[in-house]
């Protein structure tokens, strides 16, 4: 048995499908290189200990009955008890959490933090890891159960199968995964903060997705996967809105799989922008920050720009063509590979 064991779980971007995922629908995300390290160290007893290196804070637990918390305590104790519920031992441990990619903004910091947690405390255990869409299932409960956000799968997966130069195609009915080469050659991606904090369980996307199950009630279908343009134009409103942006959000992700095919980096950038005015304009999940970062990075030259994840806040993306620079407070981000656990 190892006395410790360390585990990386990467952030990741979303180039384009939002908030299709709780709707059986089609996203193109792709790990980066900053994620959360966990260091899990076996200790006597029969307690958990955990220390968040980066916030300077503390918790300890019952190891065979994790009680609720709040905050960062959620997914330590979720983490416990949900490996626990899926028949995988957890021993008595000190975790360590550290992380670079950026708290509540959008970025997968959640999942990066489930993910980090499972690894380092299944390694520990010393059994087999579990197939990675079930691990992507059980980090997603964490944040469901424990956390409160009523998140999809999106950010679980590409967390935990994200691969060096490609983004993945993720079919949520099916949970097929096509690894979808993103070779960028002199463009870049950059990612900016809106300066806005994302919450998933404090904002409006579990209202987002209580209206999409509302959405398909009316239309009787079992998700708005199967809803048609024609059929959605008579839901009342806001309810036409938001299904409207589902059904043309998943043909801008295989319209942009076939753009990078193509290599046609100006079809991709306008496709960002056409995903940002659905995200904007019918899932109304901007924030007057987030318009201004948006515009910063067409003014500086993007190709397209777009808010990134649950929304409400958070880091915006831009295609930033050759010969122009990285906008100032921007950073640039690359398609890394997932999740893994370090020697
Ligand atoms: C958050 C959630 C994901 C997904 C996105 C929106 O990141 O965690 O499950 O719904 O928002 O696409």
């Amino acid at each position: 048995m190892p006395e410790a064991v360390t585990a990386f779980a990467p952030g990741r971007v979303n180039l384009i499908g939002e908030h299709t995922d709780y709707n059986e629908g089609l996203a193109l995300p792709f790990a980066i290189s900053e994620g959360v390290t966990v260091r899990a160290e076996a200790i006597d007893g029969d307690r958990m200990e955990a220390v968040a290196v980066d916030l300077d804070k503390r918790d300890a637990f019952e190891l065979a009955r994790p009680p609720e918390a709040q905050g960062w305590r959620a997914f330590v104790r979720g983490a416990v008890a949900e490996l626990q519920d899926a028949g995988i031992p957890v021993r008595a441990a000190r975790v360590e959490i550290s992380g670079d990619v950026p708290r509540g903004g959008g970025l997968s910091s959640s999942a990066a933090l489930e993910v980090a947690l499972t690894l380092a405390l299944i390694g520990l255990a010393d059994v087999s890891e579990p197939d990675r869409v079930d691990l992507a299932k059980l980090c997603s409960r964490i944040e469901n159960d424990w956390v409160g956000a009523q998140t999809g799968l999106l950010d679980q997966l590409a967390s935990l199968l994200g691969e060096d130069d490609h983004a993945l195609r993720i079919d949520f009915r099916s949970l097929e995964i096509t690894q979808v080469p993103l070779e960028l050659g002199d463009f870049k991606l950059v990612t900016l903060h809106s300066g806005d904090r994302h919450s998933n369980a404090a904002s409006g996307y579990n209202q987002r997705r209580r209206e999409c199950a509302l959405a398909s009630a009316e239309l009787g279908v079992s998700s708005l996967r199967d809803a048609t343009l024609e059929a959605v134009a008579a839901l009342p409103s806001p309810l036409d809105r938001r299904a409207k942006h589902i059904i043309t959000e998943n043909q801008r992700v295989d319209a942009a799989v076939a753009a990078l095919e193509h290599g046609d980096m100006e079809e991709l950038g306008r496709l960002l922008d056409a995903s940002h005015a659905s995200l904007r304009d019918w899932y109304e999940v901007s924030t007057p920050a987030v318009e201004r970062a948006v515009e910063k990075l067409r003014s500086a030259g993007a190709l397209g720009a777009r808010i990134i994840g649950g929304g409400f806040g958070g880091h915006v993306l831009g295609l930033m063509p050759p010969g122009t620079q990285v906008p100032e407070g921007a950073r640039e981000v690359r398609p890394g590979p997932g999740a893994r656990v370090m020697d």
